[in-house]
């Protein structure tokens, strides 16, 4: 017997870090990265197949402890024995870039388990056992990923609170970047926290303002004003450089975009590495900006025409 599970990337455009403390971010599902996990009928003990380890599920690295968790909860949750079954994944979201990769290995596993014992899932059970993993991975998950990674719309998304469906539709391109430096979600959220402990004031209206950027970014989606959308993305991610969260190369290929004309362009995800996003005019501008981060040092380039998204 054999079931299989999908999720996707995601790309945040605005709000990361602010969203764990309750401001607002604006998210897209991103469907050229993608995850599928399958789920096969075998004799004996679990073993896992991914990217990082081959072998029993028992004796998965530590840097697994949050994919081994979520397997060994969700078939609690089922009611199932923990043997005669092994999980093999296939990815091509980049790991630990800021894409979404450590909630959508989750997601992908645990719609392929529920496939698998023919049991059906809700949403709600979905988000919450997501949500275990994302806890292990970097303690204060708002969310934020399991949502975008399992879901097919963007989202003007504030944690605890019902989605909002957020249709894109603006005349522009994203070029997203990766630095093919791994990132530090987990680092980046607790440096965020400490700041807060160290220098509350300060670290409190950087939050506010960039929960203020998401709340204007989403005025100039809706009218369809790209010049503006552009301007906040670059002020939201001076902000981050400031909290701690970007690095030397995220920076060189932000600088780069701008000079290269783009309208805006800032970190994406947790920072400290991962992916970058550059905002173009239209398709001939994007490929132009692409060609530009790649000279400049990025891994891998896609473009995501924004128009087309609803
Ligand atoms: C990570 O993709 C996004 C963060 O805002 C963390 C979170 O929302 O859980 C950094």
């Amino acid at each position: 017997m054999k079931a299989t599970g999908i999720s996707n990337g995601k790309i945040i455009l605005m709000g990361e870090h602010s969203v764990v403390y309750g401001e607002p971010a604006i998210a897209i599902p991103f469907f050229a990265t993608a995850i599928e996990t399958t789920v096969e009928t075998t004799n004996g003990p679990v073993s896992l197949d991914c990217f990082f380890y081959k072998g029993p599920l028992s004796q998965a690295p530590k840097r697994l402890l949050n994919l081994v968790t979520v397997i060994i909860e969700t078939v609690k949750k089922l009611d199932k024995p923990l043997e005669n079954f092994d999980i093999t994944i296939n990815s091509t979201i980049p790991a630990e870039r800021g894409m979404g990769s450590s909630a959508a290995v989750a997601v992908a596993t645990i719609r392929a388990l529920f496939h698998y014992f023919k049991e059906s899932l809700s949403n709600d059970v979905l988000l919450e056992l997501t949500n275990i993993s994302e806890t292990i991975a970097h303690g204060n998950p708002s969310g934020l990923d399991a949502a975008m990674t399992s879901g097919t719309s963007p989202l003007y998304y504030i944690k605890g609170q019902k989605f909002e469906f957020f249709p894109l539709k603006v005349s522009a391109y994203l070029v997203v970047a990766d630095t093919g430096i791994t990132g530090q979600t987990k680092e980046a959220v607790e440096n965020i926290a400490l700041l807060y402990h160290s220098d509350p004031k300060k670290t409190d209206d950087s939050i506010k303002q960039l929960g203020q950027l998401a709340k204007e970014a989403k005025q100039a989606i809706q009218q369809n004003k790209t010049n503006q959308l552009g301007v906040y993305m670059t002020q939201a991610h001076t902000l981050l450089d400031s909290l701690g969260v970007s690095n030397t190369i995220l920076n060189t290929l932000v600088h780069t975009s701008l000079e290269s004309g783009a309208l805006g362009a800032k970190l994406t995800g947790g920072g400290r590495g991962g992916c970058m996003i550059a905002l173009a005019k239209n398709k001939e501008h994007a490929s132009q900006l692409s060609d530009v981060l790649l000279n400049a040092g990025a891994k891998h380039t896609w473009i995501y025409n924004m128009r087309k998204d609803d």
